[in-house]
């Protein structure tokens, strides 16, 4: 009797405790991973490498005054395409088609890509473009981390990547390759040595601005951060070489922004770590605008909306690419895995002719 009395107790807490380790996922919905110290001191020596070679690469496109048009043997600079995906590349036939014909001295392919989901092997332009990755996941500083770590291996891996271009696997393009390059990399701003703009929402206002402050806690991104400097804006950016390079250095802000959510709902530090930390540095040098169209009509569970293949027409594709600014969106986004069909269908037709 007396064994009994212990076992039982002892049993149901063993359950209970096997239970919950099992559950947990479950029962707190969002539970964040963290970055762990290794991974940080990993990533920290890949930025330093990348600061180092950036000061001692001898000829640099983006060094103003190196670059002469109209001399023998410019280095053509490049844009570097970084896809950050956690799954398939759903639409890497669209983009085959899009780098197909182009000039391969012309750009680089970069993918970042969650080691712990398994997507079949990368084929075609993207065979052998995959950077050393690590874990990621959504409303987390993880995504920072990914976004940070393509930009410090695009700066090492090319000294003429130029421009960074962060893509999702939702994403489409909606113009040529040629299209792109000619307004990025605009010759007549090359030629008479201007600076060149990043392409990076940056807004100061926003219904749930001051939530998303103090996701990590009240007043917990002082004195770093003043509600009055932080920012929102899309994900998705489009960075000089200068700015990448000040994203890497950066330490003061990141401090606060790796550090977990407490109320996960409101946090995307993604949407705002890039445009704060730009907004902060160098305002005047970024558009204000990103080149990468989405819906946000109806979104739900901060989910922009999601196009199906019912939805795809040429229409849409005008349709997406009309913005506020004086130029036109460059990369619409989300698009659902089967609109692949009646995208390729419009590639040479609508998408790429321009
Ligand atoms: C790329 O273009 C070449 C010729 O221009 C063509 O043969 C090839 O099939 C194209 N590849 C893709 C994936 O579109
Ligand atoms: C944006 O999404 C809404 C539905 O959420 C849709 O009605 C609208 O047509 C979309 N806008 C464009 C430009 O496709
Ligand atoms: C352009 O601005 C107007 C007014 O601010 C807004 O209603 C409209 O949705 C904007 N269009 C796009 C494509 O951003």
């Amino acid at each position: 009797m007396f064994k009994l009395s212990i076992l039982i107790p002892s049993l149901t807490l063993l359950i209970s405790i096997s239970l919950l380790i099992l559950l947990a996922p479950r029962i707190l919905p969002n539970h964040q991973i963290t970055i762990s110290l290794p991974d940080e001191l990993d990533d920290l020596s890949l930025f330093n490498k990348a600061i180092a070679a950036e000061t001692t690469f001898p000829k640099h496109p983006s060094h103003k005054n190196k670059l002469r048009l109209g001399t023998i043997k410019v280095h053509q600079p490049k844009i570097a395409f970084m896809f950050l995906t956690n799954s398939d590349l759903h639409f890497s036939p669209l983009w085959e088609n899009f780098f197909n014909g182009s000039d391969p001295h012309l750009y680089n392919i970069y993918v970042h890509d969650d080691p712990y989901i398994k997507i079949p092997p990368l084929k075609g332009v993207f065979k052998d473009r995959l950077i050393p990755s690590k874990r990621t996941q959504r409303s987390s500083p993880t995504l920072i981390s990914a976004a940070r770590r393509l930009l410090a291996y695009a700066m090492i891996d090319d000294p003429t990547n130029l421009y960074f271009a962060l893509i999702s696997q939702h994403c489409i393009p909606l113009h040529s390759f040629s299209y792109m390059y000619r307004f990025l990399l605009d010759a007549r701003r090359l030629s008479r040595n201007m600076e060149f703009p990043s392409y990076i929402e940056i807004l100061d206002h926003s219904d749930s601005l001051f939530d998303r402050y103090n996701a990590r806690g009240d007043n917990v991104m002082l004195p770093e951060v003043k509600f009055m400097d932080f920012r929102v804006g899309s994900q998705f950016f489009v960075l000089t070489r200068r700015h990448s390079l000040m994203v890497i250095k950066d330490r003061k802000l990141w401090r606060k922004f790796r550090k977990p959510c407490i109320n996960v709902e409101s946090c995307y530090p993604e949407e705002h770590y890039f445009p704060t930390l730009l907004s902060m540095e160098d305002l005047n040098g970024c558009s204000k605008y990103t080149l990468t169209n989405v819906n946000w009509t109806d979104s739900v569970d901060g989910h922009p909306h999601t196009y199906h293949p019912y939805e795809v027409s040429s229409k849409l594709i005008y349709d997406l690419r009309e913005s506020n600014s004086t130029y036109s969106y460059m990369f619409a986004r989300k698009f659902s895995p089967d609109c692949l069909k009646p995208l390729m269908e419009l590639a040479d037709s609508v998408i790429f002719k321009d």
